[in-house]
């Protein structure tokens, strides 16, 4: 008996990328991995949050940290994360937060929350693939986002209407971005561009789910107001937005307790925590209690020695590129978040050249490839600097020149 022929339908667009399989290989000594998209161990908060959790268990404080709480999430988290959001331009009410279990919830709950199969999702080429594996469980039809780029919101709409779903046609329900420091090109959304993704949005009369994991992440450059905090101004209030803010502790503090957060109007506040009170209750009310502590008493401060020491790597990482690399390699310059992304002249490989990396040169990174969600992009390369120490970044990169010019020389470009 085969229980795979009762599985749902949606589960067919749902599969692990050869890319996992081949990164399972990374666990080995002396390799150099740029694939990781994670935070440095290194540099967690790790005594700021052995003090938090003592705390959290003292006798006055266990029976409110070990117990069930309310799905919106716990109200000094709520409030501190408020006055957040107030300083980047997005004043709001703690009934328009909600604390979800990282950013990750926030998106398959919000894939949810729009999207009936057959819609459409208007995504970058490339994004965040752990966005398109949470909206591809509710068998959206994807389309590229492109901002700065020429196309009308006629032909977004002719498209998403071409496909007949069971109420009709499908439509364009919102546009997912990271316009900070975006994973994986590390690229910022320009304020014109912001500007335009509104207009785009307000003619396609969709919402708009803006990822702010790296926001707080910026090492130069001049800051841009969130999507949110621009529409807020155009509005005058949070309550008439259709831009969904989502926001997450994992690339500041720490990914391993799993708190994120969202704000929106109320109305899609409020049928959010109805999901999410289907799906886990809520988040852990430790973790919350934690991170509302740590974060309280030095999240400023912890995100500046963040900012010195990613800025540092980030800063190694292009020096390395302009020393090693051979002409016909191009690269992001981003002003903050954890990549850089690299395209290789054209026929090359990504996932082939991953498998020459790992065999000969010891080291890794991610083809670009599974960050398109139509698998377009084979000759891009996602490389991580967060984990590195800068004199294994110019290894690391030295080493790529190296494969680069030998695959060069054997006439592979
Ligand atoms: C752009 C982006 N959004 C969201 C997430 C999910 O993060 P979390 O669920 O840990 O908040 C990640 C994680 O890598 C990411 O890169």
């Amino acid at each position: 008996m085969s229980l795979q022929q009762l599985f749902a339908s949606r589960t067919l667009q749902m599969k692990a990328s050869e890319i996992r399989e081949l990164l399972k290989l990374l666990d080995r000594p002396g390799l150099l991995s740029f694939a990781g998209g994670i935070p440095d161990p290194g540099l967690f908060p790790a005594k700021a949050f052995a003090e938090a959790f003592q705390e959290a268990l003292t006798p006055d404080r266990q029976a409110q940290a070990l117990q069930y709480s309310v799905s919106e999430g716990y109200v000094p988290l709520r409030q501190w994360i408020r006055s957040q959001m107030a300083a980047i331009g997005v004043p709001c009410d703690i009934d328009n937060i909600l604390i979800t279990s990282g950013s990750q919830q926030a998106l398959d709950y919000l894939g949810k929350l729009f999207l009936s199969p057959g819609d459409t999702a208007l995504v970058g080429a490339p994004t965040y693939l752990g966005a398109l594996a949470a909206f591809r469980a509710y068998e959206p039809r994807f389309d590229q986002l492109n901002p700065t780029g020429n196309r009308t919101a006629a032909s977004y709409r002719e498209a998403a209407q071409s496909v007949q779903v069971a109420a009709g046609r499908g439509e364009v329900k919102f546009a997912y971005l990271s316009p900070d420091f975006a994973n994986p090109t590390g690229e910022t959304l320009s304020l014109s561009g912001r500007e335009a993704l509104l207009d785009l949005a307000e003619e396609l009369n969709c919402a708009i789910v803006e990822d702010g994991a790296y926001q707080a992440l910026r090492y130069d450059g001049e800051e841009v107001p969130p999507v949110l905090a621009l529409e807020i101004k155009r509005r005058g209030t949070l309550e008439s937005c259709r831009t969904v803010y989502c926001g997450s502790f994992s690339k500041t503090l720490s990914p391993g307790l799993r708190v994120g957060w969202v704000v929106a109007a109320k109305p899609v506040i409020a049928q959010m925590v109805l999901m999410k009170q289907a799906a886990d209750l809520h988040s852990a009310t430790i973790n919350q209690m934690a991170v509302h502590q740590v974060a309280a008493r030095g999240f400023a401060t912890h995100v500046q020695t963040l900012r010195l020491a990613y800025g540092a790597r980030r800063d190694a990482m292009l020096a390395a590129l302009q020393a090693h690399m051979p002409a016909g390699v191009s690269w992001t310059r981003p002003e903050g978040g954890m990549f850089i992304w690299l395209t290789l002249p054209k026929g090359l490989d990504g996932a082939a050249l991953l498998q020459r990396a790992l065999a000969e040169q010891e080291i890794a990174f991610v083809p670009g490839q599974a960050f398109f969600a139509d698998g377009a992009g084979h000759n891009t390369l996602r490389l991580s600097f967060s984990t590195l120490a800068e004199a294994d970044i110019e290894t690391g990169i030295a080493r790529l020149g190296d494969l680069l010019q030998q695959i060069k020389a054997e006439g592979g470009f």
